[in-house]
């Protein structure tokens, strides 16, 4: 169903249920409810919190804390929204009160944060339920005060852009969530090609016999257990004006299915391993965002996809892969099967002589043990790329942070018979390790990578993430591409 977002300054029409922003320490004037009740119910106000009740004739008042007024931010503004959104879950229409939201510094950020917090919050993945329960809003008003220069229709425009970066969003999510039966690699050029058709990408799909005949090694040695088998997506976006101008290169690792190969996984560590082509599922997002959005850029997107099995046909421990860029890897752990399509992709994109390249892969779980499941770690071999990306997350609400490319560990990563081992030294660095492994494929581009092993999942309902495949990545990319500075690169 589709969900529509309005601002009005008038008088709103009536709605099913009635949200008002409530800060810490304004507990009293919320109308409607007395503050002996907020006290008894321990409602303080603070951000996801929220208290439901009967409002005017069989419609609910739903109060949804804030924290201090003084801090509060796009990203803070987002969780309410979507703490309302959850309480207005069954409701056809809501109305949200902003006229007493401070909407600073920048009122279109802020409305739309607001707009992204609802159409977030307000996904489910629902096509394997007999009985999905989707959210059955429809319509979503947002009342304004006196909230400076914004004008209706500016606020209308910042709402547009926020439902289209949100529908990149929810479309990698969708991607993440499909069963790895239902999306191996083919599969998810098929529907990258739909979506490509739909907002006008351009697309170049290689089989599993192209990938050996343009020496992606580790592309075809990762995926020569499969009985899907592998394929390397290339989708591109040119705003005009933009023809021959170096472009943004975005990397993903799309392993539909990661079962560790021959290294086997426990069972238990296989269970979300569908999860493993969020960053190609990103990248997908939010290319088909930048073109919905006639971002003023150039941007190719390289995505490496495969499934990791074991079989008869599987590589070995010991096998040595020649990646595009002709350098070798040994492979030592199969389950390291990440930096081995990286290391075509990246290859492949350097090719392209970019501005610069990010990659983004769920890479490693040394990563998670440093960051934990909100945090992305970035590794770049430049000042400039890191800190427009570090600029872009910050921007887009999206958490990530530097780890070190430090080249005192590249030994780590030497082999007795190859270039180089995909791992590095048991329990030391392990993020670090594989960065260091994909460096050696970009040459001298600037680079950042971000591996997303911990956000690209969500573990609970949080705000307005939800169990499963969380679309991480696609509001930064979108930003950085629009952002972007090849100045300061
Ligand atoms: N896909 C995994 C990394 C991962 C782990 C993603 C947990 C999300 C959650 C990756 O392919 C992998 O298995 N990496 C190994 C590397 C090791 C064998 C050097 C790891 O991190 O254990
Ligand atoms: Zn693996
Ligand atoms: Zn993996």
């Amino acid at each position: 169903m589709t969900l529509e977002i309005r601002v009005t300054k008038a008088t709103p029409a009536p709605a099913q249920a009635l949200a008002r922003v409530v800060f810490e320490g304004e507990q009293e004037a919320t109308g409607g409810a007395s503050s002996e009740f907020l006290r008894l119910r321990r409602f303080q106000a603070k951000p996801g919190e929220a208290v439901v009740m009967p409002g005017e004739q069989s419609t609910l008042l739903i109060l949804a804390g804030a924290g201090r007024k003084e801090t509060l931010d796009a990203e803070k503004l987002r969780r309410v929204l979507a703490e309302i959104v959850r309480s207005a879950w069954d409701c056809e229409s809501l109305l949200v009160d902003l006229a007493g939201v401070p909407l600073l510094p920048d009122p279109n950020e802020m409305i739309a944060a607001a707009a992204e917090g609802v159409l977030l919050a307000s996904y489910s993945y629902g096509k394997h339920k007999t009985d999905p329960r989707p959210c059955r809003l429809g319509s979503v008003s947002f009342t304004l005060g006196d909230q400076g220069p914004l004008s209706e229709a500016e606020a209308d425009a910042a709402i547009e852009r926020a439902s289209v970066v949100a529908q990149g969003v929810n479309l990698a999510r969708d991607l993440v969530n499909d069963p790895a039966g239902d999306l191996y690699p083919q599969r998810f050029c098929e529907l990258a090609a739909e979506v490509a058709q739909s907002v006008g990408l351009g697309v170049e799909v290689w089989d599993e016999v192209r990938i050996k005949e343009e020496g992606l090694g580790g592309l075809a040695g990762v995926g020569a257990g499969s009985a899907r088998p592998p394929r390397l997506l290339k989708l591109t976006y040119e705003a005009p004006g933009t023809e021959g101008t170096p472009p943004l290169a975005l990397v993903g690792k799309g392993i539909t299915f990661d079962s560790g190969g021959l290294s086997l996984k426990p069972a238990g560590g296989m269970e979300t391993m569908k999860t493993d082509m969020s960053g190609a599922a990103a990248i997908l997002g939010a290319l088909s965002a930048m073109a919905r959005l006639g971002v003023r850029a150039r941007v190719v997107g390289i995505l490496a996809l495969s499934e990791n099995m074991p079989s008869g046909s599987a590589t070995k421990p010991g096998d040595v892969l020649r990646a595009r860029n002709g350098k070798t890897i040994e492979v030592l752990n199969t389950d390291a099967e990440g930096r081995l399509v990286l290391a075509d992709a990246l290859s492949l994109a350097a090719e392209q002589n970019p501005a610069a390249i990010v990659d983004l892969a769920t890479l490693t779980g040394a990563c998670v043990v440093a960051l934990g499941r909100d945090i992305a770690g970035v590794f770049s071999n430049g000042e400039g790329i890191g800190s427009q990306l570090k600029a872009a997350a910050e921007a887009a609400g999206e958490k990530i942070w530097p780890l070190p490319l430090a080249p005192e560990y590249r030994s780590h990563i030497d082999s007795e018979v190859a270039d180089m081992k995909n791992i590095g030294a048991p329990g030391q660095a392990g993020a670090t390790a594989a960065a260091l492994l994909l460096a050696e494929f970009v040459g001298e581009v600037p680079w950042a990578h971000l591996d997303i092993a911990g956000p690209a999942r969500s573990h609970e309902e949080r705000g307005y993430q939800h169990k499963g495949g969380s679309g991480f990545g696609v509001r930064t990319l979108v930003r950085l591409a629009s952002s972007l500075d090849p100045a300061a690169l």
